[in-house]
C-alpha cells in the first residue's frame, strides 16, 4: 500500500466529515440569525456576538469556534474577535436574493435525519416519501431555488425565449407543473398581468403554503394552485408555457406526465425545463457539486420517486435522459438553452 495515498485519504475522510459539522453549523448559524447579527458588523467579541442574537452564550461561543476553525469566520486570536467577511455575507446573510447560498445548508440536516430509513431501503426496496421531509424539507427547497425564481427566472432565464415572453405579454395560458410552494408561478403572474397561471403538485402542504404566498402577492384572481395529479385539469384546458423546474427527474411515472403534458401544450407552446447541472457521464460529475447531487439524490430525488414506484431518475438525470424521455413522450424538439448557471441546467421543449 502506498502510504502518502493512505494520507491523502486521511484528509479527504476528515475534510468531508468536517464538511458534514459545517453544514450543520451554518444551517444553525443561519436559522437563529447569528450570520444576519454579525454581517456587516466587523470583528466581534463573543459577548458582542451574544449581545447582538440574544442567544444563549455557550451555544453561540462554540458556534463561534467551530465556524472559525472551519474558516467561515476570521479568528483573530490577539484580539479575541470573530468576524463575518462581507463576502461570506454575501452568500450566507443574504436569504431572497439569487446569490443566497444558505438554502442548500438547509438541505443537510432535512436529508441526514433520513439516511437511517434510506439504508434500510437499500436492502428492503421503497424509499421515503416526499411527505415525509416534512415542512423542513419544503423550506428547504423553497429557500434553495426562491431567489432565483424571484431574481432571474423572468429576467433572465425567459429572454433565452422571446417568442415565449411576447405571448406571455399579449396574454397567455401558463402551467407551473411540480410548482411546490409557487415562487415561479407567481414570478411569471406578477411580470405578466395579461395571463393566467395554473400550479399544480401532489404534495398538498407545497401546495397549502402556495395558495398562502398567492394571497399575500394579491394573485389569486389569476392564479390557482391545485394538489391533484394533471389528469383532473378539465379535459381541453391546454396551455402555452409549461414550466417544470426541478421536477421532472423526480416524476413517479415521468413516461406517462410527460405524455400527458405533450397533450396539455398549444401547438406553437413551449415547455420550459429547469434540471440540476448534470452530465450523461459519471465521470464528468465527479467534482463537488457533483458529489453533493448524489448525495441530494440518494437522501431525496431518487428515494421519494422509487418510494412512490417510480424509476428513480435521480437528481444528476442529464440532458441525453431528458431529451429521451420528452421524445418518447412525443414531443418534436428538445432544445438546451445557453444560459449560465452552477447548479442549473435548461432546456425547451416543443410540441
Ligand atoms: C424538487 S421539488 C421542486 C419544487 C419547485 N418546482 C421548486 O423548484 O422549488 C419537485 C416537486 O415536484 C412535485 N411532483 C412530483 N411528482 C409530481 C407529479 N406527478 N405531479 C405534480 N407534481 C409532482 C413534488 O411534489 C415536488 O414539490
Amino acid at each position: 500500500m502506498d502510504k502518502a495515498k493512505i494520507k491523502a485519504f486521511v484528509d479527504r475522510c476528515f475534510n468531508d466529515m468536517a464538511g458534514a459539522m459545517s453544514a450543520g453549523l451554518v444551517y444553525v448559524g443561519i436559522r437563529t440569525g447569528l450570520f444576519a447579527a454579525m454581517a456587516q458588523r466587523g470583528p466581534m467579541s463573543v459577548a458582542q456576538v451574544v449581545d447582538a442574537s440574544q442567544l444563549e452564550p455557550r451555544y453561540v461561543e462554540e458556534w463561534l469556534n467551530g465556524m472559525a476553525a472551519a474558516h467561515y469566520l476570521i479568528y483573530d486570536p490577539a484580539a479575541l474577535t470573530f468576524e463575518f467577511p462581507d463576502e461570506h455575507a454575501y452568500l450566507l446573510a443574504s436569504e431572497g436574493t439569487d446569490h443566497f447560498a444558505g438554502g442548500m445548508f438547509h438541505m443537510a440536516p432535512a436529508l441526514l435525519a433520513v439516511a437511517p430509513k434510506v439504508a434500510e431501503a437499500f436492502v428492503a426496496g421503497g424509499g421515503i416519501h416526499f411527505e415525509e421531509f416534512g415542512d423542513d424539507g419544503i423550506y428547504a427547497l423553497d429557500l434553495i431555488n426562491r431567489g432565483n425564481y424571484q431574481h432571474r427566472l423572468v429576467d433572465y432565464w425567459l429572454k433565452a425565449l422571446p417568442e415565449v415572453t411576447a405571448a406571455l405579454e399579449a396574454g397567455a395560458a401558463g402551467l407551473d407543473i411540480g410548482c411546490g410552494v409557487g415562487y415561479a408561478t407567481l414570478a411569471l403572474a406578477t411580470a405578466y398581468p395579461n395571463s393566467q397561471f395554473v400550479g399544480i403538485d401532489l404534495d398538498q402542504a407545497s401546495i397549502d403554503q402556495a395558495s398562502i404566498n398567492a394571497a399575500e402577492q394579491g394573485l389569486t384572481d389569476r392564479v390557482r394552485f391545485i394538489a391533484e395529479p394533471l389528469e383532473n385539469l378539465p379535459a381541453g384546458e391546454t396551455f402555452d408555457l409549461i414550466t417544470a423546474c426541478d421536477c421532472v427527474h423526480d416524476f413517479a411515472d415521468p413516461q406517462t406526465l410527460l405524455s400527458d403534458l405533450r397533450k396539455r401544450l398549444n401547438p406553437d407552446g413551449t415547455m420550459f425545463v429547469v434540471e440540476p447541472k448534470a452530465s450523461d457521464r459519471l465521470e464528468d460529475n465527479c467534482h463537488p457539486i457533483g458529489a453533493m447531487f448524489y448525495g441530494f439524490s440518494v437522501f431525496h430525488c431518487m428515494t421519494q420517486s422509487l418510494a412512490a414506484g417510480g424509476p428513480g431518475l435521480g437528481t444528476c438525470m442529464g440532458p441525453g435522459k431528458l431529451a429521451a424521455l420528452v421524445q418518447q413522450a412525443g414531443f418534436a424538439r428538445c432544445e438546451q438553452l445557453d444560459i449560465k448557471s452552477n447548479v442549473n441546467m435548461f432546456f425547451a421543449v416543443r410540441a
